[in-house]
This record gives C-alpha cells, structure tokens and sequence, in this order.
C-alpha cells in the first residue's frame, strides 16, 4: 500500500495537465483501477485482515482523490496565471483619439443672429417648412394671379386624383411666419423666425434648400427709421465693424413701401471686405408691413403698424467667413466640414465675440 501511495502521489505532483490528470485518476481509483481493484480482493480477507486493510484501503483512496483535486486547482491556477501574463492590458495609457464633430457655419451662425437680435429684444418664432398656399402667399397679399408666385419657383405638394383643395407647398420663404406670429400673439410684436426655405432653383449662389431669418416688429409707432437703426446695429455686431448701409426703393407684395438693402463692401485684391470701401452688396428685402398683411393676420393697421424684413442666412454665412460656394454648404463633404465647422463648445455670444 506504501508502494501504491507513493507512485501515485508522485506521478499526480507530477502531472503536466488535465488530461494526465484524468488518466491517474482512472489508473488508481477508477473502476478498473489498482486501488479498486485492491478493495474488491477485501472480500476474500478473513475477518481479521479485512479489518486491518479496509481503512487503510479507504484511506489511501481518499489521499488520492484529494491530491487529484488539489491538483486540478493548482493546474487551473496556473493556466490563468500563464494567460494573465500574455494578456495583460496597460489601462493607464492615454485612450485613442476621436475625431469630434463641428457645428455647421449655417448652424453657427443662425446662433449669431439669433444672440444679436436678442440682445435688442427680439424672440424667436417658428412656423412649419411645410406650408398652406395661404399662408405662404395669400395672406402675404400675394393673389393667386401675382407673379411673385411664378417667380418663386415653388414645389407643391402632391393632391390626391379629386383632392380639390390648393396643394401645400415647401415654404419659399420665412414671411407666412409673420402671419402666424400674429395670429398667435397679436400685437406688439418684436420676433426673428430663422429656418429653411425651399425654392426650385440650383447653381453656384442657388440651392434648393436654403435658409432666411425673417424680421417682424410691429407697435404703434414704429418706423423705417427704426428698421435701419435695427439692420446696422446687426450689421454691425454680425461683422464685428461698423457697416453702412443702402435702401432702395423695391416692391414686395406684402410690405409697402419696400426696400432692398445693401451693405458697404470693397471688392480689392478679389474677395469681398464688408464695412469698408465704395461698393455695395444686395443682402436683404425689408419694408413697412402691408394693411392687408395685418388684417390678414388679425391686426387692425389703424391702431399698428411695423416693419418686417427677410435675409439669407447661408449668404450672411459665406460673407462672414469667406466661403466661396454655396453649394458645398449641402454635400457633407467631411473635409469640407472640418474645414468651415466650429468647436461644438464655441457657443456664440455678444460678450464672447462672436468668433470674430
Ligand atoms: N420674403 C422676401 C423674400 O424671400 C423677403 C422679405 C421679407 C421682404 C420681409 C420684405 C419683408 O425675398
């Protein structure tokens, strides 16, 4: 039994693996194994012997079996060992570096203007892209027969086949906002509507997507003169430098009388620099509100008054920060936006600078 103990403690010390392991355990306490074969020969004992070599038997089957299971730890204990050493991670290098994404110029600079008429007390509104003909033209004092409506390269929505009613269309500009702000608040009104707008119309200054932010004041005595203090003021702060700036007579169904407005620029050395030089730049259309306009949106034009003016984003954008082609605004070309795109933390303020 001496014998016995010793060679298979040895041989399981000894083991390289599981698989070794197992074949012990089958050689010396498995059916047909030496030590169970020993415990069937008990039977053929006398009384006497079997009493001496059953415990012992059992004994030793015991010694075994706890050598085997501790040596089935210790071999698990060193495969995770051995693989813990080649599979170690250094969690304190610095991590990978990702690529952040950038605030579009349209975005940035909607929060511009946005930050700059606030500052003069103005709010913003919002209307849906999506817009009845009413609200997009006849409210606007613009008649089913005016020009303007051809001239605005509308998309209509599509009619059902016996849907008689006058199709929605893609908001052409952001005035209908001024019809519903009044029918919201009524008078006064001080507001900005920013948004898209969409005309059929494609080339390097024309996209059929673009955006405007429209103006709207209205109170009981407010003026032309008040339109051009505001426009300069914005102006001013949007370009960071004083800029003048020109009326022109024009024509709008919904404002009378109109005015186009254009910006000092200089054109020397081939780019444009807003505020300085002799030349001008067409940038916005504005006038005093219509009576029809008002009415149409609830106001008695005897008791109000105001101006209103509308202005493309997307230009304001390009002039600002000297991009060339509108088009490029709309193609998500990722080089294109890590170029012209801003830090997501640079949020424009009056006191910060406006990125000037
Ligand atoms: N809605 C006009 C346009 O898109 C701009 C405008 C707005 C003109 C308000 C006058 C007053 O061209």
């Amino acid at each position: 039994m001496d014998e016995l103990r010793t060679k298979y403690l040895d041989a399981i010390a000894a083991a390289a693996d599981e698989t070794a392991l197992e074949e012990l355990r089958v050689q010396a306490v498995g059916k047909k194994g030496e030590v169970s074969l020993k415990m069937r020969e008990l039977g053929k004992m006398t009384p006497e012997e079997r009493q001496v070599a059953g415990p012992a038997l059992n004994a030793l089957k015991n010694e075994i079996n706890s050598a085997l299971a501790a040596k089935k730890v210790a071999l698990a204990d060193a495969a995770l060992d051995a693989r813990l050493a080649t599979e170690w991670l250094d969690v304190t290098l610095p991590a990978r570096n990702r690529r952040v994404g950038t605030i579009h110029p349209i975005s940035q600079v909607t929060e511009e203007v946005t930050a700059i008429f606030a500052d003069m007390g103005f709010a913003v509104a919002e209307g849906p892209q999506i817009e009845t003909d009413w609200y997009n033209f006849d409210a606007l004092n613009i008649p089913g027969h005016h020009p303007a409506r051809a001239e605005m390269d509308t998309f209509y929505t599509h009619r059902a086949d016996g849907d008689n009613r006058p199709p929605h269309v893609l908001r052409t500009h952001t005035s209908p906002v001024q019809i519903r702000s009044m029918e919201k608040t009524g008078a006064p009104i001080r507001i900005i509507c920013p948004g898209r707008v969409y005309r059929a119309d494609y080339d390097q200054t024309h996209t059929p997507m673009f955006h405007q932010v429209e103006g709207l004041a209205l109170g009981k005595d407010i003026s032309m003169a008040n339109l051009k203090w505001v426009l300069e003021e914005f102006f001013s702060a949007f370009f960071g430098t004083d800029v003048k700036t020109r009326f022109r007579a024009s024509h709008f169904p919904f404002t009378e009388p109109s005015a186009e407005v254009d910006i000092q620029c200089s054109w020397e050395g081939g780019t444009v620099k807003v505020g300085e030089g002799d030349d001008w730049l067409e940038v916005l259309g504005s006038g005093m509100v219509h009576p029809n306009v008002l009415k149409a949106g609830g106001i008695d034009p005897d008791e109000y008054q105001g101006f209103a003016f509308g202005m493309g984003i997307d230009r304001l954008a390009m002039l600002k920060y000297g991009i060339p082609d509108l088009r490029a605004f709309f193609d998500s070309d990722l080089r294109w936006l890590r170029h012209y795109g801003f830090a997501s933390l640079d949020q424009p303020t009056l006191h910060g600078g406006l990125n000037r």
